[in-house]
Protein backbone atom coordinates (compact mmCIF):
# COMPACT_ATOMS: atom_id res chain seq x y z
CA UNK A 1 0.00 0.00 0.00
CA UNK A 2 0.85 3.70 -0.38
CA UNK A 3 0.37 5.58 2.38
CA UNK A 4 -0.08 9.26 3.22
CA UNK A 5 0.54 10.29 6.98
CA UNK A 6 -0.25 13.82 8.06
CA UNK A 7 1.11 15.46 10.87
CA UNK A 8 5.03 16.81 12.29
CA UNK A 9 5.18 15.88 15.82
CA UNK A 10 6.57 12.69 17.88
CA UNK A 11 3.16 11.36 17.48
CA UNK A 12 3.51 10.98 13.66
CA UNK A 13 7.31 9.65 14.24
CA UNK A 14 6.14 6.93 16.07
CA UNK A 15 2.99 6.08 13.89
CA UNK A 16 5.50 5.77 11.09
CA UNK A 17 7.95 4.15 12.76
CA UNK A 18 5.13 1.57 13.25
CA UNK A 19 3.68 1.73 9.87
CA UNK A 20 7.32 0.72 8.25
CA UNK A 21 7.48 -1.76 10.41
CA UNK A 22 4.55 -3.96 8.64
CA UNK A 23 5.17 -5.73 5.34
CA UNK A 24 1.58 -4.45 3.79
CA UNK A 25 3.13 -0.98 3.77
CA UNK A 26 4.98 -0.45 0.06
CA UNK A 27 5.73 3.57 0.34
CA UNK A 28 5.25 5.37 3.48
CA UNK A 29 4.53 9.81 2.67
CA UNK A 30 4.48 11.91 5.28
CA UNK A 31 3.14 15.45 5.06
CA UNK A 32 5.03 17.74 6.70
CA UNK A 33 7.06 14.97 8.78
CA UNK A 34 10.11 16.00 10.60
CA UNK A 35 14.19 15.19 10.30
CA UNK A 36 13.04 12.00 12.39
CA UNK A 37 10.17 10.62 9.89
CA UNK A 38 12.79 12.01 6.65
CA UNK A 39 15.23 8.81 8.03
CA UNK A 40 12.42 6.55 7.11
CA UNK A 41 9.78 7.80 4.95
CA UNK A 42 9.67 10.32 2.46
CA UNK A 43 8.51 13.99 3.55
CA UNK A 44 6.47 16.22 1.61
CA UNK A 45 6.25 19.65 2.08
CA UNK A 46 2.71 19.84 2.44
CA UNK A 47 0.54 21.74 5.50
CA UNK A 48 -1.83 19.43 7.14
CA UNK A 49 -4.67 21.79 6.45
CA UNK A 50 -3.58 21.94 2.46
CA UNK A 51 -6.77 20.13 1.16
CA UNK A 52 -5.99 21.17 -2.08
CA UNK A 53 -2.52 20.06 -2.03
CA UNK A 54 -2.96 16.58 0.04
CA UNK A 55 -5.71 15.46 -2.76
CA UNK A 56 -3.50 16.61 -5.38
CA UNK A 57 -0.55 14.60 -4.05
CA UNK A 58 -3.19 11.38 -3.64
CA UNK A 59 -4.42 11.86 -6.86
CA UNK A 60 -0.56 11.91 -8.20
CA UNK A 61 0.73 9.31 -6.14
CA UNK A 62 -2.11 6.45 -6.34
CA UNK A 63 -2.19 7.07 -2.39
CA UNK A 64 -4.29 3.77 -0.91
CA UNK A 65 -4.90 5.42 2.64
CA UNK A 66 -4.42 8.12 4.19
CA UNK A 67 -3.56 8.55 8.28
CA UNK A 68 -4.20 11.69 10.36
CA UNK A 69 -2.56 12.76 13.31
CA UNK A 70 -3.28 15.82 14.56
CA UNK A 71 -6.68 17.33 15.34
CA UNK A 72 -7.04 20.59 12.89
CA UNK A 73 -7.40 19.20 9.78
CA UNK A 74 -9.95 16.53 11.17
CA UNK A 75 -11.77 19.73 12.89
CA UNK A 76 -11.68 21.74 9.66
CA UNK A 77 -13.18 19.20 7.89
CA UNK A 78 -10.62 17.14 5.63
CA UNK A 79 -12.28 13.94 5.69
CA UNK A 80 -15.54 15.30 4.19
CA UNK A 81 -13.67 16.91 1.85
CA UNK A 82 -11.70 14.20 0.37
CA UNK A 83 -14.61 12.00 0.13
CA UNK A 84 -16.61 14.48 -1.76
CA UNK A 85 -13.69 14.88 -4.59
CA UNK A 86 -13.85 13.07 -7.48
CA UNK A 87 -11.61 9.99 -7.33
CA UNK A 88 -11.54 10.29 -3.55
CA UNK A 89 -15.18 9.29 -2.67
CA UNK A 90 -13.96 6.04 -1.21
CA UNK A 91 -10.45 6.55 0.04
CA UNK A 92 -10.06 4.65 3.04
CA UNK A 93 -9.04 7.36 5.47
CA UNK A 94 -8.14 6.97 9.44
CA UNK A 95 -9.70 10.15 11.15
CA UNK A 96 -13.18 11.29 11.74
CA UNK A 97 -15.60 13.18 10.17
CA UNK A 98 -15.96 16.74 10.68
CA UNK A 99 -18.89 15.81 12.61
CA UNK A 100 -17.17 13.36 14.72
CA UNK A 101 -14.43 15.82 15.33
CA UNK A 102 -16.75 18.10 16.86
CA UNK A 103 -16.38 16.08 20.17
CA UNK A 104 -12.84 17.64 20.58
CA UNK A 105 -13.92 21.21 18.36
CA UNK A 106 -16.68 21.95 20.93
CA UNK A 107 -16.26 21.15 24.48
CA UNK A 108 -20.50 21.99 24.60
CA UNK A 109 -20.84 19.57 21.54
CA UNK A 110 -18.96 17.36 23.39
CA UNK A 111 -20.75 17.47 26.95
CA UNK A 112 -24.22 17.59 25.21
CA UNK A 113 -23.08 14.11 23.31
CA UNK A 114 -22.08 12.31 26.43
CA UNK A 115 -25.48 13.45 28.37
CA UNK A 116 -27.68 11.96 25.56
CA UNK A 117 -25.41 8.90 25.94
CA UNK A 118 -25.42 8.44 29.18
CA UNK A 119 -21.62 8.87 29.51
CA UNK A 120 -20.43 9.62 33.02
CA UNK A 121 -19.08 13.37 33.19
CA UNK A 122 -18.86 16.17 35.58
CA UNK A 123 -22.10 18.49 35.96
CA UNK A 124 -21.64 21.59 33.56
CA UNK A 125 -23.56 24.90 32.22
CA UNK A 126 -22.62 26.31 28.80
CA UNK A 127 -22.54 30.29 28.57
CA UNK A 128 -22.52 32.65 25.14
CA UNK A 129 -20.95 35.51 24.90
CA UNK A 130 -24.07 37.61 25.63
CA UNK A 131 -25.20 35.59 28.91
CA UNK A 132 -22.49 36.80 31.10
CA UNK A 133 -24.94 37.71 34.28
CA UNK A 134 -26.33 34.30 33.84
CA UNK A 135 -22.82 32.66 34.04
CA UNK A 136 -21.78 34.94 37.47
CA UNK A 137 -25.76 34.02 38.76
CA UNK A 138 -24.95 30.14 38.14
CA UNK A 139 -20.79 30.49 39.84
CA UNK A 140 -22.26 32.06 42.39
CA UNK A 141 -24.27 28.80 43.33
CA UNK A 142 -21.37 25.78 42.28
CA UNK A 143 -18.51 25.10 44.68
CA UNK A 144 -15.27 25.43 44.71
CA UNK A 145 -12.77 24.91 42.89
CA UNK A 146 -14.56 25.39 39.62
CA UNK A 147 -13.53 24.64 35.63
CA UNK A 148 -13.95 26.81 33.14
CA UNK A 149 -13.37 25.48 29.33
CA UNK A 150 -13.34 27.53 26.51
CA UNK A 151 -15.50 25.79 23.95
CA UNK A 152 -13.36 25.85 20.58
CA UNK A 153 -9.50 24.42 20.19
CA UNK A 154 -7.24 27.10 22.06
CA UNK A 155 -4.10 24.72 21.52
CA UNK A 156 -4.53 23.07 25.09
CA UNK A 157 -4.98 26.49 26.82
CA UNK A 158 -8.53 26.92 27.36
CA UNK A 159 -9.06 25.45 30.54
CA UNK A 160 -9.15 27.53 33.81
CA UNK A 161 -9.37 25.88 37.12
CA UNK A 162 -10.46 29.06 39.84
CA UNK A 163 -9.75 28.29 43.33
CA UNK A 164 -11.93 31.55 44.07
CA UNK A 165 -15.33 32.63 42.95
CA UNK A 166 -13.64 36.29 42.53
CA UNK A 167 -11.09 34.65 40.22
CA UNK A 168 -13.61 32.60 38.48
CA UNK A 169 -16.06 35.66 37.74
CA UNK A 170 -12.88 37.36 36.18
CA UNK A 171 -11.79 34.43 34.23
CA UNK A 172 -15.81 34.13 32.76
CA UNK A 173 -15.58 37.78 31.70
CA UNK A 174 -11.97 37.75 30.02
CA UNK A 175 -13.46 34.34 28.24
CA UNK A 176 -16.89 35.73 27.17
CA UNK A 177 -16.52 39.07 26.81
CA UNK A 178 -12.69 40.08 26.49
CA UNK A 179 -12.35 36.99 23.42
CA UNK A 180 -9.38 35.46 25.91
CA UNK A 181 -9.20 32.92 23.39
CA UNK A 182 -10.35 34.12 20.66
CA UNK A 183 -13.62 33.12 18.80
CA UNK A 184 -12.63 29.84 21.19
CA UNK A 185 -13.77 31.71 23.99
CA UNK A 186 -17.29 32.74 22.88
CA UNK A 187 -18.76 29.95 24.45
CA UNK A 188 -17.98 28.71 27.98
CA UNK A 189 -18.52 25.27 29.86
CA UNK A 190 -18.58 25.55 33.30
CA UNK A 191 -18.02 22.49 35.08
CA UNK A 192 -17.39 20.97 38.31
CA UNK A 193 -14.21 19.48 39.22
CA UNK A 194 -13.14 16.71 39.51
CA UNK A 195 -10.65 14.86 42.03
CA UNK A 196 -8.63 11.73 41.61
CA UNK A 197 -6.04 10.22 39.15
CA UNK A 198 -6.02 11.15 35.13
CA UNK A 199 -5.74 8.46 32.99
CA UNK A 200 -5.90 8.14 28.67
CA UNK A 201 -7.32 5.56 27.09
CA UNK A 202 -7.77 5.13 23.63
CA UNK A 203 -9.90 3.50 21.40
CA UNK A 204 -9.91 2.63 17.70
CA UNK A 205 -12.83 2.21 15.88
CA UNK A 206 -14.67 1.95 12.43
CA UNK A 207 -17.68 3.74 13.86
CA UNK A 208 -19.36 0.23 14.81
CA UNK A 209 -16.77 -2.02 16.39
CA UNK A 210 -13.69 -1.18 18.71
CA UNK A 211 -10.53 -1.97 20.35
CA UNK A 212 -9.31 -0.63 23.06
CA UNK A 213 -5.69 0.36 22.87
CA UNK A 214 -3.20 0.30 26.27
CA UNK A 215 -3.88 2.61 28.60
CA UNK A 216 -1.25 5.61 29.72
CA UNK A 217 -0.96 8.31 31.94
CA UNK A 218 0.34 11.44 30.85
CA UNK A 219 2.80 14.09 32.97
CA UNK A 220 0.87 17.66 31.87
CA UNK A 221 2.89 20.33 34.13
CA UNK A 222 6.54 21.19 33.22
CA UNK A 223 8.01 20.88 36.64
CA UNK A 224 8.87 17.66 38.55
CA UNK A 225 5.83 16.65 41.56
CA UNK A 226 3.40 18.27 38.76
CA UNK A 227 4.18 21.64 39.01
CA UNK A 228 4.24 24.63 36.96
CA UNK A 229 2.79 25.55 33.75
CA UNK A 230 0.36 23.48 31.81
CA UNK A 231 2.45 21.74 28.74
CA UNK A 232 1.41 19.27 25.35
CA UNK A 233 2.74 16.68 27.76
CA UNK A 234 6.30 16.03 29.15
CA UNK A 235 5.99 12.49 29.45
CA UNK A 236 3.78 9.14 29.55
CA UNK A 237 3.84 5.71 30.65
CA UNK A 238 1.91 2.46 29.57
CA UNK A 239 0.13 0.59 31.36
CA UNK A 240 -0.42 2.40 34.12
CA UNK A 241 -1.09 -0.15 37.25
CA UNK A 242 -3.80 1.75 38.99
CA UNK A 243 -5.87 1.09 36.18
CA UNK A 244 -6.48 -2.91 37.06
CA UNK A 245 -8.87 -4.65 34.72
CA UNK A 246 -11.52 -3.92 37.02
CA UNK A 247 -11.37 -0.20 36.32
CA UNK A 248 -10.88 -0.64 32.89
CA UNK A 249 -13.98 -3.22 32.76
CA UNK A 250 -15.87 0.02 33.98
CA UNK A 251 -14.05 2.39 31.43
CA UNK A 252 -15.62 0.10 28.41
CA UNK A 253 -19.16 -0.68 29.84
CA UNK A 254 -19.67 2.86 30.78
CA UNK A 255 -18.10 4.94 28.30
CA UNK A 256 -16.22 3.13 25.47
CA UNK A 257 -19.72 1.26 24.87
CA UNK A 258 -22.29 3.89 24.84
CA UNK A 259 -19.85 6.46 23.03
CA UNK A 260 -19.35 4.10 20.33
CA UNK A 261 -22.82 3.20 20.11
CA UNK A 262 -24.04 7.01 20.37
CA UNK A 263 -22.07 7.54 17.25
CA UNK A 264 -23.57 5.08 14.87
CA UNK A 265 -27.17 6.31 16.92
CA UNK A 266 -26.72 9.66 15.85
CA UNK A 267 -25.40 9.11 12.78
CA UNK A 268 -21.99 10.46 13.20
CA UNK A 269 -19.29 8.81 10.60
CA UNK A 270 -16.46 8.33 12.93
CA UNK A 271 -13.83 5.88 11.35
CA UNK A 272 -10.16 6.67 13.81
CA UNK A 273 -9.05 7.20 16.97
CA UNK A 274 -10.73 8.11 19.94
CA UNK A 275 -8.52 9.33 23.33
CA UNK A 276 -10.69 9.58 26.16
CA UNK A 277 -8.92 11.67 28.61
CA UNK A 278 -11.09 10.45 32.01
CA UNK A 279 -10.61 10.93 36.18
CA UNK A 280 -10.75 8.12 38.06
CA UNK A 281 -12.50 9.43 41.12
CA UNK A 282 -12.48 6.88 43.97
CA UNK A 283 -13.01 3.97 41.62
CA UNK A 284 -15.04 5.12 39.12
CA UNK A 285 -14.28 6.45 35.57
CA UNK A 286 -15.41 10.37 34.70
CA UNK A 287 -14.78 11.81 31.09
CA UNK A 288 -13.04 14.54 31.80
CA UNK A 289 -12.73 15.57 27.97
CA UNK A 290 -12.57 13.72 24.37
CA UNK A 291 -9.80 13.94 21.22
CA UNK A 292 -10.40 12.77 17.85
CA UNK A 293 -7.27 11.66 17.74
CA UNK A 294 -4.03 9.86 19.31
CA UNK A 295 -2.20 12.33 21.74
CA UNK A 296 1.02 12.99 22.13
CA UNK A 297 3.45 11.98 23.82
CA UNK A 298 1.06 8.81 24.93
CA UNK A 299 1.08 7.51 21.04
CA UNK A 300 4.83 7.37 21.79
CA UNK A 301 4.36 5.33 24.96
CA UNK A 302 1.27 3.28 23.36
CA UNK A 303 2.36 2.13 19.66
CA UNK A 304 5.67 0.37 20.94
CA UNK A 305 3.05 -2.33 22.88
CA UNK A 306 1.19 -3.35 19.95
CA UNK A 307 2.37 -6.36 18.47
CA UNK A 308 0.25 -7.54 16.07
CA UNK A 309 0.30 -5.80 12.32
CA UNK A 310 -0.18 -2.15 12.22
CA UNK A 311 -1.39 -0.71 9.11
CA UNK A 312 -3.89 -4.18 9.22
CA UNK A 313 -5.31 -2.02 12.23
CA UNK A 314 -5.13 1.26 10.35
CA UNK A 315 -6.91 -0.63 7.10
CA UNK A 316 -9.55 -1.87 9.80
CA UNK A 317 -10.57 1.27 11.02
CA UNK A 318 -10.84 2.76 7.80
CA UNK A 319 -12.62 0.00 5.54
CA UNK A 320 -15.52 -0.83 8.52
CA UNK A 321 -13.47 -4.20 8.78
CA UNK A 322 -12.18 -3.84 12.75
CA UNK A 323 -14.36 -6.51 14.12
CA UNK A 324 -11.67 -9.16 12.27
CA UNK A 325 -8.73 -7.63 13.55
CA UNK A 326 -7.15 -9.63 16.73
CA UNK A 327 -4.87 -6.96 18.92
CA UNK A 328 -1.97 -8.09 20.15
CA UNK A 329 -0.71 -5.81 22.93
CA UNK A 330 2.86 -6.32 24.54
CA UNK A 331 2.91 -6.66 28.62
CA UNK A 332 5.80 -4.84 28.35
CA UNK A 333 6.04 -1.53 29.91
CA UNK A 334 6.86 1.99 28.00
CA UNK A 335 7.93 5.12 29.54
CA UNK A 336 8.48 8.25 27.21
CA UNK A 337 10.90 11.46 28.19
CA UNK A 338 10.02 14.27 26.58
CA UNK A 339 12.86 16.79 25.78
CA UNK A 340 12.00 20.20 25.40
CA UNK A 341 13.71 23.66 24.36
CA UNK A 342 14.78 25.37 28.07
CA UNK A 343 11.92 28.18 28.28
CA UNK A 344 8.94 26.11 26.65
CA UNK A 345 5.91 26.84 27.82
CA UNK A 346 6.98 30.48 27.51
CA UNK A 347 9.30 31.56 25.23
CA UNK A 348 12.26 29.73 24.17
CA UNK A 349 15.12 29.86 21.84
CA UNK A 350 15.62 27.80 18.74
CA UNK A 351 18.53 26.44 16.69
CA UNK A 352 20.87 24.90 18.77
CA UNK A 353 22.68 21.76 17.29
CA UNK A 354 22.21 18.38 19.22
CA UNK A 355 23.98 14.83 18.54
CA UNK A 356 21.32 11.46 18.89
CA UNK A 357 23.63 8.72 19.95
CA UNK A 358 23.85 6.03 16.83
CA UNK A 359 22.90 3.43 19.05
CA UNK A 360 20.46 2.88 21.64
CA UNK A 361 19.77 0.38 24.03
CA UNK A 362 15.87 -0.28 24.54
CA UNK A 363 14.69 2.68 23.54
CA UNK A 364 13.60 4.63 20.72
CA UNK A 365 13.93 8.16 19.95
CA UNK A 366 11.32 10.13 18.15
CA UNK A 367 11.36 13.83 16.92
CA UNK A 368 8.91 16.31 17.59
CA UNK A 369 10.39 19.48 17.32
CA UNK A 370 13.86 19.39 15.57
CA UNK A 371 15.22 20.95 12.35
CA UNK A 372 17.72 19.92 10.02
CA UNK A 373 19.98 23.33 9.12
CA UNK A 374 21.72 23.95 5.87
CA UNK A 375 24.96 21.88 7.24
CA UNK A 376 22.96 18.98 8.05
CA UNK A 377 22.70 19.51 11.90
CA UNK A 378 20.34 18.49 13.68
CA UNK A 379 18.80 21.74 16.22
CA UNK A 380 16.01 22.25 18.60
CA UNK A 381 13.08 23.67 16.25
CA UNK A 382 10.09 23.45 19.03
CA UNK A 383 9.32 23.71 22.25
CA UNK A 384 8.63 19.76 22.65
CA UNK A 385 11.90 18.24 20.82
CA UNK A 386 12.55 14.54 21.15
CA UNK A 387 10.71 11.89 22.92
CA UNK A 388 12.52 9.02 24.28
CA UNK A 389 10.49 5.83 24.60
CA UNK A 390 12.23 3.34 27.13
CA UNK A 391 10.76 -0.26 27.02
CA UNK A 392 11.21 -3.06 29.30
CA UNK A 393 9.80 -5.80 31.43
CA UNK A 394 9.26 -3.77 34.20
CA UNK A 395 8.77 0.18 34.97
CA UNK A 396 12.14 0.74 36.35
CA UNK A 397 13.80 -0.50 33.81
CA UNK A 398 11.68 0.56 31.33
CA UNK A 399 12.36 4.16 33.18
CA UNK A 400 16.82 3.22 33.45
CA UNK A 401 16.16 2.42 29.45
CA UNK A 402 14.73 5.65 28.84
CA UNK A 403 16.85 8.11 30.75
CA UNK A 404 20.19 6.30 29.69
CA UNK A 405 19.65 7.83 26.43
CA UNK A 406 18.36 11.00 27.70
CA UNK A 407 21.34 11.24 29.40
CA UNK A 408 23.26 10.85 26.10
CA UNK A 409 21.38 14.02 24.20
CA UNK A 410 21.17 17.21 25.39
CA UNK A 411 21.89 21.56 23.60
CA UNK A 412 21.78 24.54 24.92
CA UNK A 413 19.35 24.77 28.03
CA UNK A 414 17.49 21.31 26.97
CA UNK A 415 14.94 20.74 29.68
CA UNK A 416 12.98 17.11 31.00
CA UNK A 417 11.38 15.88 33.72
CA UNK A 418 13.34 13.82 36.02
CA UNK A 419 10.18 12.55 37.68
CA UNK A 420 8.21 10.42 34.94
CA UNK A 421 7.22 7.53 36.32
CA UNK A 422 7.86 8.18 39.64
CA UNK A 423 4.50 8.72 41.29
CA UNK A 424 3.36 5.13 39.92
CA UNK A 425 6.54 3.53 41.66
CA UNK A 426 5.55 5.41 44.74
CA UNK A 427 1.91 4.04 44.55
CA UNK A 428 3.01 0.47 43.49
CA UNK A 429 5.51 0.24 46.52
CA UNK A 430 2.98 1.36 49.13
P1 LIG B 1 -8.45 19.48 28.88
O1 LIG B 1 -7.87 20.55 28.01
O2 LIG B 1 -9.92 19.32 28.79
O3 LIG B 1 -7.65 18.21 28.80
O4 LIG B 1 -8.17 19.95 30.37
C1 LIG B 1 -6.86 20.18 30.80
C2 LIG B 1 -6.68 19.62 32.17
O5 LIG B 1 -7.53 20.29 33.09
C3 LIG B 1 -7.07 18.16 32.30
O6 LIG B 1 -6.08 17.31 31.88
C4 LIG B 1 -7.34 18.07 33.78
O7 LIG B 1 -6.12 17.95 34.49
C5 LIG B 1 -7.93 19.40 34.10
N1 LIG B 1 -9.40 19.30 34.12
C6 LIG B 1 -10.24 19.47 33.09
N2 LIG B 1 -11.53 19.31 33.48
C7 LIG B 1 -11.48 19.01 34.79
C8 LIG B 1 -12.48 18.73 35.77
N3 LIG B 1 -13.78 18.75 35.49
N4 LIG B 1 -12.06 18.46 37.03
C9 LIG B 1 -10.75 18.47 37.34
N5 LIG B 1 -9.78 18.73 36.47
C10 LIG B 1 -10.13 19.00 35.21
N1 LIG C 1 -0.99 14.59 25.71
C1 LIG C 1 -2.26 15.21 25.60
C2 LIG C 1 -2.74 15.43 24.24
O1 LIG C 1 -2.23 14.89 23.27
O2 LIG C 1 -3.70 16.14 24.07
Amino acid sequence: MNILLLGSGGREHAFAWKIVQSPKCSQLFVAPGNPGTAEIATNVSLGVTDFTGIYAFIQAQSIDLVVIGPEEPLVKGLVDYLHTQKGTEHLPIVGPSQLGATLEGSKDFSKQFMLRNGVPTAAYATFHAHQLEEGIAYLEQQSLPIVLKADGLAAGKGVLICESLEDAKLSLKEMLVDAKFGDASSKVVVEEFLTGIELSVFVATDGVSYKILPEAKDYKRIGEGDTGLNTGGMGAVSPVPFADAAFLQKVEERIVKPTIAGLEKEGIPYKGFLFIGLMNTQGDPYVIEYNVRMGDPETEAVLPRIESDFVDLLVGIAGGTLASYTLQISPKTCTTVVMVSGGYPESYAKGFPMTLPEKTRNSMVFHAGTAQNESGVLTNQGGRVLAITGMASTLEAALDAAYATVSEISWEKSNFRRDIGQDILRLENK
